[in-house]
């Protein structure tokens, strides 16, 4: 087989965790209590924001589609690495590779975009809180989110339908746990130079903008929060950004752990850990970092259950 290179490739290997064999429940185990906990966090999340009048304001509804976008991420990629795992058969269709390839970046472009605009808005209301009703006001939260949503598509419809272009007659393995782009175009044997110019402007592209706007905005912020006389203001200003910082650090401290070492030193191992964390871990602690550090989001969590009268006294912004 593949001897010809007219074969034309119907599947493909995901062998990213076949080399341990008895490892294999272990990691069954460990990826299908992540995914439960990722699942059960993000859409809590959102049925808290959505039921709670309290939170009907556009930071919310920002971090409600930050979490229903790791929602979305993690079916992408766990459901088939357990699937996997379970029948050790590690075969994925052509276009089921493919498909979660799109899925994979379009989201991943997505959470970084909610990012930016979630740093903005912060901007706005920090710095400029007398406007911050005229300029988020709910056309304006829903048109962003839109434009995140179509740019991301857009971009990761342009790579998947150049990368679908490509034979792949070199091999059908790719040493990886899901289909992401580097290992599938190792296998490709034709010419990927168009493919790369597209990708690395994308890339710049996607990586430059929304990383200045969160620069910007918080460089606005701390500026703002430096002119507060009192430790008490400062403190009770920055603190609504916590959370929005954390989630930030972890999203581009991973995505440059995987994609920006340098390739001589890249071993398969390691790259598989660092997607693990970047693929799993994340989405699964998301809503860890906004419901335990945030007052709002635990009241609302707190009424979601029915012990609203306890969470009364934790009280509200009156924004
Ligand atoms: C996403 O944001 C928009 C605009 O603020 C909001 O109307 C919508 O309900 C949000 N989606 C989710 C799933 O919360």
């Amino acid at each position: 087989m593949g001897i010809g290179n007219q074969t034309t490739i119907s599947d493909f290997l995901l062998l990213g965790f076949s080399e341990h064999p008895r490892q294999q429940p272990v990691l069954f185990v460990l990826f299908l209590g992540m995914y439960l906990v990722t699942m059960l966090g993000n859409l809590l999340i959102i049925v808290a924001i959505g039921s709670d009048q309290h939170l009907h304001t556009p930071m919310y509804f920002f971090l409600a589609n930050l979490s229903f976008t790791e929602t979305s991420f993690s079916c992408t990629i766990v459901p088939k690495v357990l699937v996997n795992i379970q029948t050790q058969d590690h075969t994925i269709s052509y276009a089921g590779c493919f498909v979660q390839m799109y899925f994979f970046m379009a989201l991943t472009l997505l959470d970084d975009f909610l990012l930016a605009v979630m740093a903005y808005d912060r901007y706005v209301a920090i710095c400029l809180p007398l406007h911050y009703a005229t300029i988020m006001h709910p056309q304006r939260c829903l048109l962003l989110v839109a434009a995140s949503w179509l740019c991301a598509h857009l971009l990761a419809f342009s790579l998947t339908l150049l990368m679908s272009q490509f034979s792949f007659c070199a091999s059908r393995s790719i040493p990886h746990f899901f289909c992401d782009v580097p290992p599938l175009l190792k296998l490709a044997c034709s010419d990927i130079h168009n493919f790369q110019v597209t990708m690395l402007t994308e890339a710049v592209l996607s990586g430059t903008i929304p990383l200045t706007c969160v620069l910007v905005s918080y460089a606005h912020i701390i500026c703002t929060i430096l002119r507060i006389p009192s430790t008490g203001g400062k403190h009770k200003v920055f603190s609504t950004c916590g959370s929005h910082l954390s989630v930030l650090t972890l999203f581009y401290g991973t995505i440059f752990l995987v994609y920006f070492q340098p390739s001589s030193s890249y071993s398969a191992d390691t790259g598989v850990v660092v997607s693990v964390i970047y693929t799993m871990v994340t989405p699964m602690l998301n809503p860890f970092i906004y419901s335990l550090r945030n007052r709002d989001m635990k009241g609302a969590l707190w009424r979601l259950f029915g012990w609203g009268k306890c969470a009364l006294h934790k009280g509200s912004f009156p924004d």
